[in-house]
C-alpha cells in the first residue's frame, strides 16, 4: 500500500461533492470523483489539475449497483489497494406538497438517496476493511431530525441515511471502519436554487458548499474529544446544531410544534 490516502466521492461534479473533492485534493488525497454529469467532472478535473493534485473521474449512476462496484474497484486499483474515505454524497431533493409530486419522481428520489447509499456501502466494504482507519461519510441532512413538511419523501430518505450510518458504525467497528453522517440545513447549491418552502422562508439558505466540505474534512480527521466520544452525527452550521440539540431535550409535542411553526404549516 502506498502512502497517499484516497477518497471516493459520488455526485462530485457539483455542489457539496465538488467542494469536498477540491478540499481533499488540497489535503493531499488521491480523489475519485464520480457523477452522471461528465461535463461537470471535466471542469472539476481541470481545477484539480491546476492545484497540481491527482484526480480520477468517471461516469457513475449511484442507482446502478454493477456500475458502482466497477467504479469503486477500478479506483481502488489505481489507488494501490487503499480506500481511506468513501463519501456517499449524490442526492436529489424534491420540494412541494407530497400529493403534487408524481409517484415515480418520489421513487427516483428514494432510489438515488437511499439505494445509492446502499450500493456505495456494499461496493466499498471490502476495500474499507482492508484499509486501516477507513471512514465512510454519508450525506444526511437536518431534515433527519424531524419529518419535514413539503420535503416529506426527501426527509424520509435522510432518516434512512441516518439509520444505516448508526447501525453500520456499530456493525463495522470490528473491522476498524468508522461511519459518520453530515447534517447540514439548507446549502446554497443547485439543489436549493429553485425551491421555496416554509422552512426556506423562515430559516433562509445560509450555508455554502465549502462550509460542508470543511466539516467533512474535520469529521474524517476528528479532534480528540470527538474521537473519544465517537461522534457519529455532525450537524453543520449553528441553525442545524441548535435544532439537533433542541430536539434531543424537548418533549415530542414541542418538537412537533416547533417544526409546524418553522415550516409555516
Ligand atoms: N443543498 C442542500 O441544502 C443540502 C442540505 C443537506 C444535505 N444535502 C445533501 O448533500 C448532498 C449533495 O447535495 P448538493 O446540494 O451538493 O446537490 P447538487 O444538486 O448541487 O449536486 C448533486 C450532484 O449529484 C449528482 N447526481 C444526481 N443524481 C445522481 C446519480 N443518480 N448518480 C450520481 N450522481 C448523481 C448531480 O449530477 C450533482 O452533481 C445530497 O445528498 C443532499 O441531499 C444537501
Amino acid at each position: 500500500m502506498n502512502n497517499q490516502k484516497s477518497v471516493f466521492i459520488t455526485g462530485a461534479a457539483a455542489g457539496i461533492g465538488r467542494a469536498t473533492a477540491l478540499s481533499f485534493a488540497k489535503n493531499g488525497y488521491l480523489v475519485g470523483a464520480y457523477d452522471i454529469d461528465e461535463v461537470g467532472l471535466k471542469s472539476l478535473t481541470d481545477e484539480i489539475d491546476e492545484l497540481g493534485a491527482r484526480v480520477i473521474t468517471g461516469h457513475l449512476d449511484v442507482t446502478d449497483p454493477d456500475e458502482m462496484a466497477e467504479r469503486v474497484a477500478e479506483f481502488v486499483q489505481a489507488a494501490d489497494g487503499r480506500l481511506d474515505v468513501m463519501i456517499n454524497n449524490a442526492g436529489i431533493l424534491l420540494a412541494g406538497r407530497f400529493e403534487d409530486i408524481a409517484v415515480r419522481a418520489h421513487h427516483k428520489e428514494i432510489d438515488i438517496n437511499t439505494k445509492g447509499v446502499v450500493n456505495g456501502l456494499h461496493a466499498a466494504f471490502p476495500f474499507l476493511k482492508a484499509t486501516p482507519g477507513a471512514v465512510v461519510v454519508n450525506l444526511a441532512s437536518a431534515s433527519a431530525i424531524y419529518g419535514q413538511p413539503e420535503l416529506a419523501n426527501y426527509s424520509a430518505t435522510k432518516f434512512f441515511v441516518r439509520a444505516i450510518t448508526e447501525a453500520l458504525d456499530i456493525e463495522w467497528n470490528r473491522y476498524g471502519i468508522r461511519l459518520v453522517a453530515m447534517w447540514p440545513l439548507y446549502v446554497q447549491t443547485a439543489m436549493t436554487e429553485d425551491i421555496k418552502t416554509g422552512t426556506t422562508e423562515s430559516l433562509g439558505i445560509r450555508l455554502t458548499a465549502q462550509d460542508i466540505a470543511d466539516d467533512i474534512v474535520k469529521a474524517v480527521n476528528p479532534s480528540w474529544p470527538r474521537r473519544v466520544l465517537h461522534q457519529v452525527h455532525y450537524p453543520v452550521g449553528s441553525q442545524a446544531k441548535s435544532l439537533a440539540l433542541g430536539s434531543r431535550f424537548s418533549p415530542a409535542w414541542l418538537t412537533r410544534l416547533v417544526n409546524k411553526r418553522i415550516s409555516h404549516n
